[in-house]
C-alpha cells in the first residue's frame, strides 16, 4: 500500500492508474479504523476499484473542541488494517494540504432540512464541516464510486444530496453497519466506553429492532417516546429516537406512510456520544 501526504503526489499516482484503465473506489474517514471502515475498502475491491482510503480528521466538523482533542488517533494500526485489507492506497494530508492557506474550499449548499434534523439540532455546524471536507476530498481523488457507512446515514443522505445538487459524476454505495456480536455498531467511540458502559451499550441496537417491529402496528410517536424510556432505563442519556423519511429524513408517523423508512437515535454512555439506525423498510 502506497501512503501520500501530499495532494500532488496522491493525484500523480490517480492519474496513472486512469490511464492504465483501473477506476478508483474511495472510503473517507478519520482514523481510528475497525472493521466497519475496512468493509468499505472490501467492498471497492469487490467492485474492481483501485481503492484508496483517506485519514484526516477533519477540524471544521468538530463543533465541540474538546471533541477533536479527545479524538483516538491510531495511524500505524490503521495502517496495518489498511495494508492487511488490501487498500492500494492511503492519502494522509496535513491540515495544510486540505486546507490550504488563501485557497477557498467552502462551499455554500442549501440542504434544506436534512442538516437540520437530529443530529443537525444536537451538533450545529457539524454537517456543513462534514460536506466542506468531502467535497474538497472527492475533488482532489475524483473517485468513480464513494463508499460510505450506513451507520452515519444522515451523513450519508447528506453526501447523496449534495452529490446530486453538484451533478457530480460519482456514485455513492451504501455499505451496511458492521456490528460487535452483541449488536453494538462499531464505531472509533466505543473504545472510550467504560466497562459498564460498553455492557450496556448493546441496548440502542435492541431498542431500534424492537422498534421495527412496533411500526407496523403502532403510530410513530408512540414508538418513539417508549424506545428513548427504554434507553433511558437501561442507564443511557438518549437524545433523540426519530422514524423517518429515509430520503427527506421526515417523521414518518404510519407504516405505509414511505417506502423508505429508518429509525435513527443518539445516546450518551457515559460521556461518550454512540450514535446508530436501523432500516425498517426500503424501497
Ligand atoms: P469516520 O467516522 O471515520 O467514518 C468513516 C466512514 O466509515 C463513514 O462513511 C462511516 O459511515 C463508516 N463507518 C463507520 N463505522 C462503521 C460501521 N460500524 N459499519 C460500516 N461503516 C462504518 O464519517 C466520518 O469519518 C467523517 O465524517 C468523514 C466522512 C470522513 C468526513 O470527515
Amino acid at each position: 500500500m502506497l501512503i501520500f501526504k501530499k495532494v500532488a503526489d496522491l493525484q500523480s499516482w490517480i492519474a496513472a492508474e486512469r490511464a492504465a484503465g483501473r477506476s478508483i473506489g474511495f472510503a473517507p474517514t478519520m482514523g481510528a479504523l475497525h472493521d466497519g471502515h475496512m468493509e468499505l475498502v472490501r467492498l471497492s475491491r469487490r467492485d474492481g476499484h483501485s481503492s484508496v482510503a483517506s485519514i484526516f480528521v477533519n477540524p471544521t466538523q468538530f463543533n465541540d473542541p474538546k471533541d477533536l482533542e479527545k479524538y483516538p488517533r491510531t495511524p500505524e494500526k490503521d495502517i496495518a488494517l489498511l495494508h492487511d485489507t488490501g487498500c492500494d492506497a492511503l492519502f494522509m494530508p496535513p491540515v495544510e494540504e486540505v486546507y490550504p492557506a488563501g485557497e477557498k474550499v467552502s462551499i455554500h449548499l442549501d440542504f434544506r432540512q436534512l442538516d437540520e434534523v437530529m443530529e443537525g439540532v444536537f451538533r450545529p455546524g457539524h454537517f456543513i464541516g462534514m460536506a466542506t471536507v468531502v467535497h474538497r476530498l472527492l475533488d482532489i481523488v475524483h473517485p468513480q464510486s464513494l463508499y460510505m457507512g450506513q451507520k452515519d446515514f444522515q451523513q450519508l443522505t447528506i453526501v447523496r444530496d449534495m452529490i446530486r445538487q453538484l451533478q457530480m459524476p460519482i456514485e455513492l454505495v451504501m455499505c451496511p453497519t458492521v456490528r460487535e456480536p452483541d449488536g453494538l455498531a462499531m464505531s472509533s467511540r466505543n473504545m472510550r466506553l467504560s466497562p459498564d458502559m460498553r455492557a450496556v451499550a448493546p441496548v440502542i441496537y435492541q431498542t431500534l429492532t424492537w422498534a421495527g417491529t412496533e411500526m407496523r402496528r403502532r403510530p410513530a410517536s408512540a414508538i418513539q417516546t417508549e424506545a428513548m424510556e427504554r434507553l433511558r432505563q437501561a442507564g443511557l442519556r438518549p437524545e433523540y429516537v426519530d422514524i423517518v423519511d429515509g430520503i427527506s429524513l421526515l417523521p414518518v408517523e404510519h407504516w405505509d406512510d414511505s417506502d423508505f423508512i429508518v429509525a435513527c437515535t443518539a445516546a450518551f454512555a457515559g460521556e461518550v456520544r454512540l450514535i446508530d439506525n436501523s432500516v425498517f423498510k426500503e424501497m
